[in-house]
């Protein structure tokens, strides 16, 4: 029998998390937004929404549709830059309990460093993620995420400017994910965040007009999960660094398949909308699941349906 309770802790590069629940990009705010409906202590971490080096007021309106079993939305990287990101909303991170991993976007490679280095340079940001993948934005958004040889630009270009965690964002929208992770991976990357949203479109049989403002959109939701699974599981035959797994976990079930599938952490965006307690209830649930088959660590499920899984990390109490 496991004596004690089994631990819950993951190591993503430097970053020590208590759980391996992170907040979606995107879907969480900074976690204020929250605090009223869920104990934000049982968070691993929240990502924040991207930022980049100008202010963008996003794509125009309808930027949200709801579809049968997830959302389209097109919000178009909507921030206020990173200067007054740096000044007003920086600072209050530090007070909170919770950690929050900065996330940058951008059109250039100057633009990820600029931003990347500027982030990194705070205190109150425990890590930083590159959204190389963001399928919203006019062209260049994906450009990086569908080129290995940009990827591994980008991704060299930020490891050389931090010492902090660098969590690459992957895009489901390319041929082949593994030759992008493992380039991501060559150039410096901590880990991996798989998947961002899958590119999709809905069109108002009406007015015969698309329903997004910008046309397209990105999926996610439950709708996107086997397709997140697979590039999970196909991502850790190639790479030893951490993946954080992410596309429509809504349930502990769903958590599941992705840890199983090679992913050490996984992210919740969509949920959170619906219902603000998944994370929480996640958590409690995968320790539950994890006492019940007698096993000291969530590290001791990672990768276990996948025969191929190349990683070989370190788990917090992963003894046994
Ligand atoms: C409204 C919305 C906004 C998002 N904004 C960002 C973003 O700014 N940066 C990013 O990397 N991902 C963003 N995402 C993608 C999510 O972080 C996540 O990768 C994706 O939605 C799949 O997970 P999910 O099905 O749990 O939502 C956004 C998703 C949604 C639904």
């Amino acid at each position: 029998m496991v004596e004690t309770q089994p631990s819950l802790a993951i190591k993503l590069g430097k970053l020590e998390l208590p759980y391996p629940t992170l907040m979606g990009s995107g879907c969480y705010g900074s976690g204020e937004e929250f605090a009223q409906f869920t104990d934000l202590r049982k968070i691993g971490a929240v990502v924040l929404k991207s930022v980049t080096r100008l202010p963008r007021v996003g794509n125009p309106t309808p930027r949200l549709v709801h579809t049968p079993a997830g959302m389209l939305n097109a919000i178009g990287l909507q921030n206020p830059g990173i200067d007054w990101y740096l000044e007003h909303e920086v600072p209050k991170y530090g007070r909170r309990p919770w950690r929050v991993i900065g996330s940058v976007a951008g059109f250039s490679v100057d633009d990820y460093a600029y931003v990347c280095e500027r982030l990194a340079a705070r205190d109150e940001i425990a890590a930083i993620e590159l959204n190389i993948s963001c399928p919203n934005v006019a062209s260049e958004g994906e450009t990086f995420a569908c080129d290995p040889n940009l990827t591994a630009k980008v991704v060299r270009t930020c490891r050389g400017l931090t010492d902090k965690t660098l969590i690459v964002k992957l895009s489901p929208n390319v041929t082949d994910i593994t030759a992008i992770a493992f380039e991501a991976e060559a150039a410096g990357a901590d880990a991996l965040a798989v998947i961002n949203t899958v590119r999709g479109m809905a069109i108002d049989v009406d007015t015969w007009h698309p329903r997004l403002g910008n046309v397209t959109g990105g999926l996610s939701g439950p709708a996107i999960r086997p397709i997140a699974v697979l590039a999970v599981y196909e991502v850790a035959r190639v790479v030893t660094i951490p993946i954080v797994g992410q596309g429509g976990i809504e349930t502990t079930r769903d958590a599941l398949e992705f840890l199983l599938a090679g992913a050490t952490a996984i992210s919740i965006g969509t949920a959170n909308f619906t219902d603000p307690r998944v994370p929480e209830r996640i958590v409690e649930e995968l320790r539950e699941y994890l006492l019940n088959r007698n096993l000291a660590s969530i590290g001791e499920i990672v990768g276990k349906a996948n025969v191929g899984f190349a990683t070989a990390h370190e788990y917090e109490g992963d003894q046994g």
